[in-house]
């Protein structure tokens, strides 16, 4: 079985990133800027951000925290992102997800100025994917799309099953493999004999949610399984796949931690500096 490394592609990933950063800090003097803004105290956030700003660094990279707790108000946040959007040292935005309930992810989006939308996420850029003619790719998706790169697993005219169908997962990554010549089988929460169609991927890519619930009866034997899950089990992490079932039974699998996770942070890094290179040569601020 081909064990898909996150942590090599990511690295292989990052200094090419680094690389391009060099680049860029020559040519403008500075180096691209990432603002990181955390609402609230979610445990599992603090560690996404920590590594997103370890990784930024890494590659040349500065990125600005912002913090605004739970008492802040909605106003607040989209004041902060105005600021953001105007503020030129700026080229990219993270709002790091999920928000404490009384903040809406719809509202903040639609604030953000989508040429500074690290994450992909806001409607427009979302729109233009739908299109056939992406600016940013949201980073999980994008991120299983460099490891099908890298591993050389072709695409085109293969079965791609998406278990999960969120804005910010299932949705792009359909829309991605689509993109990519697949055929895409878009299954969610309401899917009835949801394995009937997992067994038919030559691709499946799980972002179900449900912690270690696939195990190998879910797949065919050649297929290449992109476990997207993101748990907190007995303090350990893992993913929607049972790894040990499905070792040595599947094609390829990308485990938890190791795998699509590391990508995310990479191809966050990749968006920015995309941004941030059409900043310069738009003169949009
Ligand atoms: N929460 C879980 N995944 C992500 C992500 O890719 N970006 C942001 N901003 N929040 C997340």
């Amino acid at each position: 079985m081909l064990l898909i490394d996150g942590r090599e592609v990511a690295k292989q990933t990052k200094a090419e990133l680094a690389r391009e950063c060099a680049r860029f800090k020559d040519k403008y003097r500075r180096a691209p800027q990432l603002a990181v803004v955390q609402v609230g105290e979610d445990p599992a956030s603090q560690i996404y951000l920590k590594n997103k700003e370890k990784s930024a660094a890494e590659v040349g990279m500065q990125s600005l925290r912002f913090h605004l707790d739970k008492e802040n108000s909605q106003e607040e946040l989209d004041s902060l992102i105005t600021r953001l959007n105007t503020d030129a040292e700026i080229n990219g935005i993270l709002v790091q997800l999920p928000m404490p309930k009384q903040f809406s992810v719809e509202a903040v989006l639609n604030a953000m100025n989508p040429f500074k939308d690290s994450d992909g996420f806001h409607p427009e850029n979302l729109g233009l994917l739908l299109s056939g003619r992406p600016r940013v790719k949201p980073c999980t998706p994008f991120g299983v799309m460099k490891m099908l790169e890298h591993y050389k697993i072709s695409v085109s005219g293969k079965t791609a099953v998406v278990v999960g169908r969120s804005n910010i997962v299932g949705k792009p990554m359909a829309q991605l493999l689509m993109a990519a010549d697949a055929t895409v089988i878009n299954c969610h929460s309401k899917t009835k004999d949801l394995k009937e169609f997992t067994r038919q991927g030559d691709i499946v890519v799980v972002a179900a949610g449900r912690p270690e619930f696939f195990d190998s009866s879910y797949f065919k034997s050649d297929a290449f399984v992109f476990d997207v899950g993101m748990h907190h089990v007995n303090g350990k992490a893992t993913g929607d796949v049972n790894f040990k079932s499905c070792e040595d039974k599947v094609a390829g699998l990308s485990p938890v931690p190791g795998g699509v996770g590391q990508m995310t942070v990479a191809m966050l890094l990749k968006n920015t500096l995309d941004l941030a290179l059409y900043q310069e040569n738009h003169r949009l601020l």
